[in-house]
């Protein structure tokens, strides 16, 4: 996008409710997509193609990837563990996929039952497939500034995993705080290179706030030019193999932030009290960032 707007993709289907012990139907899934594309989201990742025992919550991925709504100005995404949900998500029609690669064994072990070199070769030859198919590529280095499991992560283990998914083909990289346990002065250390080495517009930061940080770090990636973030409506979720973990930042938040600055991301904060709504009523939590209940009170 030009340096002025700003690019929220919106996980909160996918990252949002792959950890919710209550399960969500299909048409309520669809009916939040439906409520945050009237709120002028046009990015979202709405669904994983991963193994419905290890999140069932994601069996119905292609049932509600048949509900979302279709416009041409709408881009999904679809997380896929492995090949076979790489090959699921391209059968289902998403013309970008998410791959995950996180920074430790112990974490990739958990996640996707590989190593980290596994996880890693895995990686490479969906990205082979992709780029055969067409299908482009982003791929997570998750536990981006820590390791839910093994604690701090080296900022030079993060790049060069990042280097390594760009030299196999992914077209961009999204840099992930997995447990919300990183720091704007590691955000600077992370990206400053990397967006000197592979530019700004290849990069999305993904944040989750469980330590309050997320705020600062999404303005300092966005002060080195990083343009593109994830989010969460309501700040709803975490991922389930990562202990501690809470949701993303919330989606609103992050609007509130890069429009006080100057960025346009074509959301309106008010048009999504209805789908945060929604998925509170669906997964029986109190959601929220903190922008919408000040609103609530001027
Ligand atoms: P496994 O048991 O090693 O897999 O699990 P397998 O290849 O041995 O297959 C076992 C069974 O799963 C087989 O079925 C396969 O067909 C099936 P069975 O013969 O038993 O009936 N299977 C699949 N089914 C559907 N879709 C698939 C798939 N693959 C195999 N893609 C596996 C390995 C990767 C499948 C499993 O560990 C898994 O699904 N993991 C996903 C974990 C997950 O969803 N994590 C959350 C997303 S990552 C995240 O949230 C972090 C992020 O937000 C960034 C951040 O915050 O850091 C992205
Ligand atoms: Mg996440």
């Amino acid at each position: 996008p030009p340096s002025d707007t700003a690019i929220v993709n919106e996980v909160g289907l996918r990252d949002g409710l792959q950890n919710q012990p209550v399960p969500v139907d299909t048409d309520t899934k669809a009916r939040i997509a439906g409520l945050l594309v009237e709120a002028g989201v046009r990015y979202l990742e709405p669904v994983s193609f991963v193994s419905p025992k290890a999140v069932p919550q994601m069996a119905d991925a292609a049932a509600l990837t048949e509900r979302l709504p279709r416009r041409d100005d709408l881009h999904y995404t679809a997380l896929v563990p492995n090949l076979k949900g790489y090959q699921l998500a391209r059968d289902a029609g998403y013309a970008t996929v998410a791959l995950v690669l996180s920074t430790t064994d112990t974490f990739n072990q958990r996640n996707l039952n590989m190593s980290l070199e596994q996880a890693a070769a895995s990686c490479e030859s969906i990205l082979q497939a992709a780029r055969e198919d067409g299908v482009a590529t982003r791929t997570y280095v998750s536990g981006a500034f820590a390791c839910p499991y093994d604690g701090p992560v080296p900022v030079a283990l993060t790049q060069s995993l990042a280097e390594r998914m760009f030299a196999a083909g992914s077209d961009e990289v999204a840099i992930a705080d997995t447990i919300g346990g990183g720091n704007p002065r590691q955000m600077k250390d992370i990206m400053g290179p990397l967006v000197r080495d592979f530019g700004a517009e290849r990069f999305y930061v993904h944040l989750h706030d469980t330590r309050g940080l997320a705020a600062a770090m999404a303005w300092e990636a966005a002060d080195l030019g990083v343009r593109r973030f994830d989010a969460s409506l309501g700040g709803l979720g975490g991922c389930p193999f990562a202990p501690g973990a809470t949701g993303n930042m919330a989606t609103e938040d992050l609007v509130y932030l890069l429009e006080s600055v100057g960025l346009k991301t074509g959301i309106e904060i008010e048009g999504l009290r209805e789908a945060i709504a929604l998925a509170a009523e669906a997964t029986g939590r109190p959601l929220g960032g903190r922008i919408l209940s000040w609103m609530a009170s001027q």
